[in-house]
Formats: structure tokens, C-alpha cells, sequence
């Protein structure tokens, strides 16, 4: 597997070559949902970039971007089976950011303006950033995101139309630990006590998916509250938002399309997921 750390020696390699580059960006700590990304991105690219770099404009608290699992020997271990078409970029903040280590400013109006957006400000300017200065760097044909950022995904969408960087974005499913639990890199910060409570978060989505009590927000955000605090868990947020433009609702419209967003804290570790709701 080629290893690189600046961006000009990416492109200096493809410089003589004509061949297509697919990119996953990640933060490192690589478990088996960055693995679905890098193998889908394999099938459908000659080469495939995976950046693995923690991101400091995008943390809200020095705590949890100093508390973020590293581990750069395992990651590559991982993607050993996809080594031949493998570059694995490990740029330091130099390379992605030349001046400031500083967010740039963004509009991406009500796609960031609530969930993530809300609890925790200026996380998506610095994602945005990145990503902006990934996409520039790279110069990627397809790129690779997770809908467990569903949010971000969709932000990254308007990036990408916004400053016309004609980057296919592909969306890919969320991966599941087989107790159900969305796999995160954060998922190693939990405690054996926290770890066995998580899943109830995915259980207690579906249960919401089934009941009747599906058009009335205020009691499903009742009811996930009730199942996930009776463990060692704390939830932050729990909405409803339509798909297309990421608004939380109180009522449900029959017909249309909505997601669950969740946020739940266990101890010091936040775990997010979201599932679409089957229609009323
Ligand atoms: O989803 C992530 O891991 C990060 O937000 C990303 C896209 C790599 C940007 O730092």
C-alpha cells in the first residue's frame, strides 16, 4: 500500500497516469463501516485515496478531540486486502490547512441549521473545510460518505453543488454491529457497562418505526427518552425531520419522507444515529 503525506506527492503520482481516483475521507480509527466504504469505492475506481486525518476545527470541546481514537498501524492492517489500489494520505494540519488552522465560513441554510448544526456550532464550517480542501487537494471523480452523518452527507452534497467541484457523491448504509449498535469510532471510548446499554438506541428507533404512536413527535420523543435513560445513557436530542430539507416537524404528513436523528450521551462518549421512517 503507497503511503503519503502531502497531497502534492498524490498528485505527482497520478500526474503520468490517467486513471480514475476515488476518495474516502475518515478521521482514522477505521472499523468495518469505513471498511464497506473503501471496498465500494474499489469496485467503482482504479485507485482509491483513504485520508485519514482528525479534523480540529470541527471538534466543539478540546476534551473529545483529544480523547479521538488513533490508531494508524491497525488501520492499515484493515485495509490490507485493498492494497493494491490503496493510497493512504496521512496529511498533517500543513497540508490541509496552509494559513490558520481555521473554519471557513458557510451557508448552507437549513441543512445545518438544526440536529448537529444546533448542539454543536461551527462543527459543520469545519467539516465543510476540510472536505473543500480534501476535494481540492485530491481532485477525486466519486466520494465516499456514511449515512450515519446524514446530515453531513447532505451538507457535503450542497458543498460540493455550491463551489461546483462536479464530485460524484455516494452515499453508503449505515453499518451495523450485530446487536444492532451503529459502528463509530467513538464505540472504543465505551465502557463494558455503556457498550452492553448502546443498542438499545437502534432498538428503540425501530420500536418507534412500528407503533402508532408515529404521527405525534412529542410522544415518540417521550418514549425514546423512557427506553434509552433507563440505562446508563443520556439522551441530548431526539427529531424528526423531513429528508429533503433536514426541518424537524411535530407532525407527520402522510405520504412524505422522514428520518430520526438522535444524539445520546454515554458518560463522556456521544453516539448519533438516524433510520428513515417507514411512510404513514
Ligand atoms: O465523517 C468523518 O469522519 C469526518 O467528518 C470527515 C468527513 C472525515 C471530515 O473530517
Amino acid at each position: 500500500m503507497l503511503t503519503f503525506k502531502t497531497s502534492k506527492e498524490i498528485r505527482a503520482y497520478f500526474k503520468s497516469r490517467s486513471k480514475s481516483i476515488g476518495l474516502v475521507p475518515t478521521m482514522g480509527a477505521l472499523h468495518s463501516g469505513h471498511l464497506s466504504l473503501a471496498k465500494k469505492a474499489c469496485a467503482e475506481n482504479d485507485y482509491v485515496v483513504i485520508s485519514v486525518y482528525v479534523n480540529p476545527t470541527q471538534f466543539n470541546h478540546k476534551i473529545d478531540l483529544e480523547s479521538y481514537p488513533s490508531n494508524i498501524n491497525s488501520d492499515k492492517v484493515l485495509l490490507d486486502p485493498y492494497s493494491d489500489q490503496i493510497i493512504f494520505y496521512t496529511p498533517d494540519h500543513k497540508d490541509l490547512y496552509p494559513g490558520k488552522i481555521q473554519s471557513k465560513s458557510y451557508n448552507f441554510g437549513s441543512i445545518t441549521a438544526h440536529m448537529e448544526g444546533l448542539f454543536r456550532p461551527g462543527h459543520f464550517d469545519g467539516v465543510a473545510t476540510v472536505v473543500e480542501a480534501l476535494f481540492k487537494n485530491i481532485q477525486p471523480k466519486k466520494a465516499y460518505f456514511g449515512e450515519k452523518d446524514f446530515q453531513q452527507l447532505q451538507m457535503i452534497k450542497n458543498l460540493n453543488a455550491q463551489k461546483k467541484m462536479n464530485v460524484t457523491i455516494v452515499s453508503c448504509p449505515i453499518v451495523r454491529e450485530n446487536d444492532g449498535l451503529a459502528m463509530s469510532s467513538r464505540n472504543l471510548l465505551l465502557s463494558p457497562e455503556q457498550r452492553k446499554a448502546a443498542p438499545v438506541i437502534y432498538a428503540t428507533l425501530q420500536t418507534l418505526n412500528k407503533k402508532n404512536l408515529k404521527s405525534d413527535v412529542s410522544l415518540m420523543n417521550r418514549f425514546f427518552k423512557k427506553q434509552v435513560e433507563q440505562h446508563c445513557l443520556k439522551v441530548e436530542y431526539f427529531f424528526v425531520a423531513s429528508i429533503n430539507d433536514l426541518i424537524p416537524v411535530s407532525k407527520l404528513e402522510l405520504n412524505k419522507k422522514y428520518r430520526f436523528f438522535v444524539a445520546v450521551f454515554a458518560g463522556k462518549t456521544r453516539l448519533i444515529d438516524t433510520i428513515e421512517l417507514d411512510r404513514i
